[in-house]
């Protein structure tokens, strides 16, 4: 069975009690936490820093934490999240003064290093060093805010980027973000996405286990 990863956004839970919504998804299936760092400044949004990490993994919460930097500059809080316990952390290249260093930095601090495409960004993955590189994100919505619609203007870049990154000889995986649901996720794992962050989809739903196993089974389901 193809390794698909269902990444659940906490921009979504109920954040009056993040500890136990994040537990219970957990349990309900989810492979990763996604965590939407926003700034007010790279993004309009502002979310959650460091400290709500740490504090996740105070909580016993030991699945990878999927860190995804909607911020500007972007080195300092790759240090703090690095130190604050995730697992992944991904950023937009227009973000960073040196995006090979950054990429390098992430990796030194013992995590996985993503880079985000937002969907105007062109899919250049070759002007980096992609041997740092584990995890590419295609944004399928505009970065800032949870609960928008999928755009499908971004399906061939999908198709573009599983193609480019079945030519490089390491495994890369391919993440989609915003507006995916049971409805498009099965498609969308037809194109060659492995990775699938839902916020909505997925804390929005009544019943967790459902929803995830829902999402799991259309990936198959062809
Ligand atoms: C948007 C974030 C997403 C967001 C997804 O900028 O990067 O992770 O939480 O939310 P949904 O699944 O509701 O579109
Ligand atoms: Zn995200």
């Amino acid at each position: 069975m193809k390794n698909i990863i269902i990444a659940p956004s906490i921009l979504s839970a109920n954040l009056a009690c993040l500890g136990q919504e994040v537990a219970e998804v957990l349990t309900a299936g989810a492979d990763w936490i996604h965590f939407d760092v926003m700034d007010n400044h790279y993004v309009p949004n502002l979310t959650f820093g460091p400290m709500i990490c740490q504090a996740l993994r105070d909580h016993k919460i030991t699945a990878p934490i999927d860190v995804h930097l909607m911020v500007k500059p972007v080195d300092k809080l790759i240090e703090a999240f690095a130190a604050a316990g995730a697992s992944y952390i991904t950023f937009h290249a227009d973000a960073s003064n040196d995006v090979n260093a950054s990429l390098r930095l992430i990796r030194d601090l013992g995590c996985k290093a993503g880079l985000a495409f937002s969907p105007n960004a062109q899919f250049d993955i070759f002007k980096y060093d992609v041997s740092n590189i584990d995890l590419v994100l295609l944004m399928t919505v505009e970065p800032g805010f949870a609960g928008q619609t999928f755009m499908p203007s971004i399906l061939p870049k999908i198709v573009e980027a599983r193609g480019i990154l079945n030519t490089i000889d390491k495994p890369i995986r391919l993440a989609v973000d915003g507006g995916i649901s049971v409805k498009n996720i099965g498609e969308l794992a037809s194109l060659g996405a492995d990775a699938f962050v839902a916020g909505s989809a997925v804390f929005g739903a009544l019943d967790y286990n459902k929803a995830i196993a829902a999402m799991r089974a259309a990936c198959f389901n062809l």
